[in-house]
């Protein structure tokens, strides 16, 4: 079987963890007798300084020849934030639809983290993808008058909410059978006492799975008091956001947390990536640590259905990462890029 990838490095070190993920991905398609096919597109900052826009109008149509994307990262001082972010990456992501937005965490043995005793951490953030507090929804009344009255309106449909719960519960049913719904109910009236509401009606078709509900506070100071007790946790696009970054903490940070954007029951390819910007403070230097986008194409293979490929990723990514020598600088070793990508292409080779 070929697989077909999409692949967008894009700018800063996305570029550098892409090259040192793509062999890994071959490598595992290629011992379990299958194929890897690339399609790169050079879209990012460097395009949008040359052509003014980062991505070309039909970019969703090109993608969905292929049957997933790696995406990398983007974001260059030069260039006006929103024309990449929003001008590809949310563009991207909105063009096909892809409601649902993965974001798994797994501490790993011998990566040091910040927080102390993450041994056997391993959760999964189902965020919601699309709206909640991220769809632009107000503006600035008496702007300029010493009474300025900033407006955020945040919009949860039954429908987004429906999305998101049927991808956190089958993916709970595959796990420990426990889900964690995040919301504020006690505060905020409407939209999250709809969440509870909605959830609690898509849980009826999964009568296996125990569902929670957990207020967000709550939830912070439990993800670091007692992370062993949380395995998939659902919440909306504001709160999946900021739990998400607190949860890589868990793990070692940034450089070790992957993401999917997803589609659940459609035929539209899924862009995998890891959750970090294009970290231009370090771009260049050869020193981003690769794991989270290796994690990224893992995730990406197993979606396929490659599970038995995704399994060799990732257990040379964790074979790997047992040893110092292959730790980078935000691990707090001093292995390069390269290097920590041949230790886990040797790694698979002897395996
Ligand atoms: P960032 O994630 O790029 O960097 C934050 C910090 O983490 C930096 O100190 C960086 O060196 C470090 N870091 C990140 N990934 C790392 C890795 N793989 N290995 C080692 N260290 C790593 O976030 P920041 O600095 O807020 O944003 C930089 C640019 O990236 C901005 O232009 C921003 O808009 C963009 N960005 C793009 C995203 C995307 O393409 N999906 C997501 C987040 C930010
Ligand atoms: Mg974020």
């Amino acid at each position: 079987e070929v697989v077909r990838l999409a692949v967008i490095p894009g700018d800063g070190i996305g570029p550098e963890v892409v090259a040192a993920t793509v062999p890994t991905l071959r490598t595992a398609l290629e011992a379990e007798g299958h194929r890897l096919d690339v399609a790169s597109y050079d879209w990012g900052g460097e395009r949008y300084l040359r052509q003014g826009a980062a991505m070309p109008a039909d970019a969703a149509g090109l993608v969905k020849k292929a049957d997933a994307v790696l995406f990398g990262a983007v974001g260059r001082p030069d260039v006006p934030e929103h024309e990449l972010v929003w001008g590809l990456i949310i563009g991207l992501r909105q063009q096909l639809d892809l409601a649902v937005n993965l974001r798994p965490v797994r501490a790993f043995p011998g990566v040091p983290t910040k927080v102390r005793d993450t041994d056997g951490v391993d959760l999964v953030i189902v965020r919601e993808n699309t709206e909640g507090e991220y769809v632009g929804a107000g503006g600035v009344a008496h702007a300029g008058s010493g009474h300025d009255l900033g407006i955020e309106v945040a919009v949860h449909s039954r429908r987004a909410i429906e999305r998101a719960a049927h991808q956190a519960f089958a993916l709970a049913g595959r796990r420990s059978g426990h889900l964690s719904l995040v919301t504020k109910s006690n505060a905020m009236r409407y939209g999250y006492p709809l969440w509870d509401r909605v959830v609690r009606e898509v849980g009826e078709h999964y009568p296996a799975v125990r569902l929670e509900t957990v207020l967000v506070d709550a939830m912070a100071a439990r993800m670091i008091q007692a992370p062993r007790s949380l395995d998939v946790l659902l919440a909306s696009n504001l709160f999946g956001d900021i739990l998400s970054d607190l949860a890589a903490v868990l793990a070692g940070g940034m450089g070790m947390a992957p993401s999917a954007n997803v589609l659940p029951g459609a035929d539209v390819p899924g862009i995998y990536e890891p959750v970090h910007g294009s970290a231009p403070d370090i771009a260049g230097k050869g020193v981003a640590n690769p794991v989270a986008c290796m994690l990224s194409g893992a995730m990406l293979l197993d979606d396929l259905g490659h599970t038995g490929a995704a399994r060799r990723v990732r257990d040379a990514v964790a074979a790997t990462l047992r040893d110092v020598r292959h730790h980078t600088a935000d691990l707090g070793g001093n292995a390069t890029t390269a290097e920590v990508a041949s230790a886990v292409l040797h790694t698979m080779e002897s395996q």
